[in-house]
């Protein structure tokens, strides 16, 4: 049995598509990836998923329960990560997870136990009197996830779950998601617009873009399937035409007086690239990153700038009611 199963799924509002027909599956087990920028409909998917937006068309599983039909049991099966912080700054850590339990159905039998294993699984446990306000941003995400597994779920849903931290800070996170998953062989789905956190973490990713799924492999096969090496040139006119009909160059890409080459052998090819090409400024050669992925299907680079915000504080700059 698949522990997520989407077919076609659509959310509109109002006249605008925010997901415009997304069908993947993923394995029990397994830390599955919505990669995508800001905008990309990545939020709105699990929120269907998690049965808190009501898909416009399409169907969906979770856990063999149908998400339309059959909310109640989704719910109960799946925790939930948002990406805005959620836990009670004047609580203790502890408080947060026991609040949680009373609010939210856990069975209660064995409360400080679950909550005990919860703490150690992120290795909270010395700080779990200390009221949030004085955690770090770091162990405030650890808690959130902590929280989201109180109830033993078998599917986790993480919404960017290192969305602001510094990149030492989100590495650290990564290692306990994997520890989740190892330990509690619960099924992780996650949402990133960091190129690293997918290709770090993800056993399998989509990537999304407008509302659809432009590409959907292992981090290691969507790269392999680019095909030979990327040149990089900053070039300031360059003669696109000229290189893109050159007989071993697969894709040719320009950005911001940026070209990127993606050539079957690009030690046996530069010197012929460099010599038709124009004034070459700067020249690097390397092998596929997930990020010449995005860029080959989606057309765009993310900027970190740009991935910041969620829908919840749109909405509370435009006003805007669900
Ligand atoms: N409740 C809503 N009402 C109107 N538009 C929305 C609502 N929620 C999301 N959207 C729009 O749908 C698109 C996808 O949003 P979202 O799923 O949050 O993207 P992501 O999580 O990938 O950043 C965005 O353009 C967003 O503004
Ligand atoms: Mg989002």
């Amino acid at each position: 049995m698949y522990a997520i199963q989407t077919k076609e799924l659509v959310k509109r509002f109002g006249g605008f598509t925010a997901v415009g027909g997304i069908s993947f599956d993923v394995n029990e087990g397994e830390i599955f990836g919505l990669l995508g920028p800001n905008g990309a409909g990545k939020t709105t998917t699990l929120s269907m998923l998690a049965t808190l937006v009501k898909p416009t068309s399409g169907s969906g599983t979770v856990n063999g329960f149908d998400v339309l039909k059959d909310p109640h049991n989704v719910r109960k099966s799946i925790g939930f990560v948002f990406q805005e912080p959620s836990c009670d700054d004047l609580l203790s850590g502890r408080d947060n997870l026991y609040l949680h339990a009373l609010m939210y159905g856990v069975d209660m039998h064995n409360i400080k136990e679950k909550i005990d294993a919860a703490f150690a699984l992120v290795d909270l446990a010395d700080k779990q009197n200390l009221i949030v306000k004085q955690y770090s941003g770091g162990m405030r995400r650890r808690l959130e996830l902590a929280r989201g597994l109180l109830h033993q779920p078998r599917v986790l849903f993480l919404d960017e779950p290192t969305l602001g931290l510094d990149p030492q800070t989100r590495q650290h996170l990564w290692k306990y998601i994997k520890k989740l998953v190892k330990e509690t062989k619960v099924t992780i789905i996650i949402t990133t617009h960091y190129m690293e956190e997918a290709d770090q973490l993800c056993d399998r990713l989509a990537i999304i873009d407008h509302g659809k799924i432009v590409a959907l492999d292992t981090p290691g096969n969507l790269k392999r399937k680019l095909g030979g090496d990327i040149i990089k040139l900053k070039v300031q006119s360059p003669n696109v035409s000229v290189i893109k009909k050159l007989k071993y160059v697969k894709h040719v890409k320009q950005d911001d007086g940026m070209l990127t080459i993606t050539v079957d052998d690009a030690n046996r090819h530069i010197q012929d690239i460099l010599k038709k090409v124009g004034r070459v400024d700067n020249v690097e050669l390397r092998s596929p990153t997930l990020n010449d992925v995005f860029l080959h299907y989606t057309g765009s680079e993310i900027r970190d700038n740009e991935a910041e915000g969620g829908v919840f504080e749109r909405m509370m700059h435009s006003g805007n009611n669900r």
